[in-house]
């Protein structure tokens, strides 16, 4: 069995790239600048002479507020170039495992969202998951679509590490405690997703840490773990004055994937204090 990996230099990329070369499975690794998932003609030619089984597609367009003025870039990555892969993978055999994100959602929703729920994006990083999401389910069968949230690992586009990263030089600092979703790490995620090909699932799940919190609560957990005695304060999603509308509540259900892999998913704290017994970031 071979795998590419795209977006390999990306906080998820890296988690299968570690996992790979632990376990001696055999992969290759892709990210920019070299390799632009949205160029079909170099994507063709490198997927026929690869020949890989599987494409975990780890690529993606994540920066949510750039996104808003600039949405060509966030369609040319989260559509054009999810629909390039999806595209080599029907053509080829291959089967394609994708992630997309709770921010589909509006986050009206007030309970955890399943796979069964009616996506609505607030922003435009939203719309172009959703685009992509929809150009995989259409078009493919063999494929496997996880939603994520909050993900975290060893990278920086995470809160964890921008938060970690501001309070260096702050007194204090100001986290909001009216928005909700679940802190999610890479090693969950890469680890089910093994899983589930090792089990020939195939379709859309979510694949999150069980549980939820608001940031708050996230971040409160981060400064109990590492000892980081400055004043956390609670704000409102609003104080923000943010340009950038986000789902208030996007919490995900994981009922589905942990029913079809009979498994039991940890909480988001205990997954949390896991994390850092093995890895802290160079801030
Ligand atoms: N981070 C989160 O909180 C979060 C939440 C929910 C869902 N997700 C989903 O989880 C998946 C993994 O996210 P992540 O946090 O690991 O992302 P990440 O750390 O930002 O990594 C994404 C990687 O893809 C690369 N990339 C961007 N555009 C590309 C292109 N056109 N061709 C090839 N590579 C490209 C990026 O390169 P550059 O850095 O050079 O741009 C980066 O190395 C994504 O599908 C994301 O939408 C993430």
């Amino acid at each position: 069995m071979k795998f590419v990996v795209f977006g390999s230099k990306g906080q998820l990329g890296r988690e299968f790239c570690r996992v790979f070369e632990k376990d001696n499975i055999k992969f290759e690794g892709y990210d920019l600048p070299e390799i632009d998932i949205s160029d079909n003609i170099i994507i063709d030619k490198l997927i026929s002479n690869s020949k890989p089984d599987v494409i975990i597609n780890c690529a993606s367009f994540n920066d949510v507020a750039l996104a808003e003025t600039d949405y060509n870039s966030a369609y040319k990555t989260n559509v054009l170039g999810v629909s390039n892969l999806a595209v080599c993978c029907k053509l080829h055999n291959i089967k394609f495992v994708h992630y997309s994100t709770d921010y589909v959602f509006d986050g009206n929703k007030k309970e955890l969202y399943t796979e069964d729920d009616v996506p609505n994006p607030l922003n435009n990083y939203g719309k172009s998951k959703l685009e992509g999401e929809q150009f995989v389910v259409n078009n493919l069968s063999n494929f496997l679509l996880f939603r994520l949230s909050w993900l975290y690992g060893d990278g920086k586009q995470n809160f964890m590490y921008k938060i970690l990263n501001l309070i260096k030089n702050r007194d204090s600092i100001s986290v909001s405690d009216d928005e909700f979703s679940i802190p999610t790490s890479t090693r969950l995620a890469a680890e089910i997703t093994i899983l589930a090909l090792k089990n020939n699932l195939t379709g859309l799940f979510h694949l999150v840490n069980t549980g939820a919190a608001s940031r708050y609560e996230w971040i409160k957990e981060l400064f109990e773990i590492k000892n980081i005695n400055k004043p956390l304060i609670k704000a409102k999603m609003n104080d923000f004055n943010s340009p950038v509308k986000r789902p208030q509540f996007s919490p995900l259900s994981n009922e589905k994937i942990s029913k079809a892999l009979n498994i039991t998913i940890p909480s988001w704290k205990e997954e949390l204090n896991k994390f850092f017994v093995n890895f802290d970031y160079i801030i």
